[in-house]
């Protein structure tokens, strides 16, 4: 109740940048760059996609996805940061679990995805070269890049280029498929190249804001995923943010708590204690989100992602005994789409598990969630959770969107311009200067 009122006027201020950045207004300057079109981008996805089916940005992404699923086996995304991290997030959160190797099964038939270009590793990129080689079967690309210029995405390209002037030969231009803004390098080449379809980054959107713009939802609908059903769950968070009061506001109540344990109780690190392997990326992704955005002025929380019960037996030790500076937010899935596995009896119950033969997987995970709550609570340790009824393509677009206008609205709060990385390009300046030099 403490914080109501500030929580209210940052939402204030967070609608207000939308509605500036909606009527394309001059941007004060000190709120240079607004890259608040995140906020409004499903509503607008969605609002054109009634009115206008398959001509709409929606129907053409869709179309693209189907022409690429059909023709190709195997499709490498190249990105990095912003422009990679979301797809990502999709494919292991909504997808099975063995993706790639049920793929072809897939919804009618989908190519399998490798993600590439978001970092300079030789290995592994010659690792995917050898095996589209070795494989001989047809493939694509998808370049995300909104600047079209980041070195480790364009040099991937250049690589993979290579190999699908060989493999594709005059289909070439229907097999690389670019996302960029609308104009630079990538742009340039992909024009070039007489690329079928030039997908943008609108205007506006920053790299880590993106995910539901074509730069997640291009890989999104190739995966097989309902791209409507991810943009409506965004809007509908859109609706429950801008209308909700911030007692039963999930992005206040969020921003709220890691805001109030952060000045009162010194907790500076954020871990999102993730439960089962399915939102791992959904959680380097929020890394990312949180740290690009609050992480200037020398402030901004840490944030770290973990995976339990698998980190409880790594981080789990320092979670609960090191320094008291965690705010612990666990995020939470209902309940799974396969049928729970039971333990089992068994003759051999050397394991002394036949006690526990009728416990299912979903119990011991919820027992796992209940004890580690229970220990940090007997010991002081703040905890929060974030439930998720089930993971879909419609809880999964509430989530993303949540967690992108809590960061805005912490910034807007702290006041921390969230948009903008400056700090990112000092490596970047310095990585070119030695290799020109
Ligand atoms: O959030 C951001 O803006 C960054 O992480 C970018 O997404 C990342 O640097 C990649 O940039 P680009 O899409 O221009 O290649």
């Amino acid at each position: 109740a403490a914080i109501g009122p500030q929580l209210e006027a940052a939402r204030a201020e967070v609608l207000a940048d939308a509605e500036l950045w909606a009527a394309g207004a001059a941007v004060p300057a000190s709120k240079n760059p607004l890259d608040a079109g995140f906020h409004q981008l499903p509503d607008r996805l969605l609002a054109e996609h009634s009115a206008q089916g398959a001509k709409s940005e929606l129907g053409r992404i869709q179309t693209t996805a189907d022409r690429l699923a059909a023709e190709c086996r195997s499709v490498v995304v190249l990105g990095i940061g912003g422009s990679y991290m979301g797809a990502r997030a999709l494919l292991e959160a909504c997808c099975h679990p063995y993706y790639n190797e049920v793929a072809p099964a897939t919804r009618g038939g989908r190519p399998r995805i490798y993600f590439e270009g978001n970092n300079v590793d030789n290995d592994a990129v010659s690792g995917l070269v050898e095996l589209l080689r070795q494989r001989d079967e047809p493939w694509g690309t998808v370049v995300i890049s909104k600047s079209g210029g980041t070195l480790e995405t364009a040099a991937a390209t250049r690589i993979f280029l290579r190999e699908l002037r060989e493999a594709a030969g005059d289909r070439l231009a229907e097999r690389f498929v670019p996302v960029t803004g609308t104009s630079g390098k990538l742009f340039e080449l992909s024009t070039a190249l007489g690329c079928k379809a030039i997908y943008e980054v609108p205007d506006g959107v920053g790299g880590r804001f993106s995910v539901l713009s074509a730069v997640g939802l291009l890989p999104a609908a190739l995966m097989g995923l309902d791209i409507v059903k991810l943009l409506e769950g965004a809007k509908a968070m859109n609706d429950h943010f801008a209308s909700a009061p911030p007692s039963d506001n999930v992005v206040l109540q969020y921003v709220g708590v890691g805001h109030l344990l952060e000045e009162t109780e010194e907790c500076s690190t954020r871990i999102l204690s993730t439960w089962g392997k399915r939102l791992e990326a959904t959680g380097l992704w929020y890394d990312q989100l949180l740290a690009e955005s609050l992480g200037k002025e020398e402030r901004g929380a840490f944030p770290l992602t973990v995976v339990n019960t698998r980190d409880l037996h790594s981080r789990g030790q320092q979670h609960q005994e090191g320094v008291r500076d965690k705010l612990i937010t666990n995020v939470i899935v209902g309940s799974q789409h396969s049928k729970p596995l039971a333990i089992g009896m068994s003759d051999n119950n050397q394991d002394q598990l036949n006690e526990l033969a009728d416990k299912t997987l979903p119990q011991i995970l919820s027992a796992a969630i209940a004890g580690t709550n229970q220990a940090y609570r007997d010991d002081d340790r703040p905890t929060a959770d974030i439930v998720l009824p089930t993971l879909d393509e419609h809880t999964i677009g509430q989530l993303l969107q949540m967690l992108m206008l809590a960061t805005v609205v912490e910034g807007r709060l702290i006041g921390i311009n969230p948009y903008g990385q400056p700090g990112v390009e000092a490596y970047k300046k310095n990585m070119n200067a030695i290799l020109r030099s």
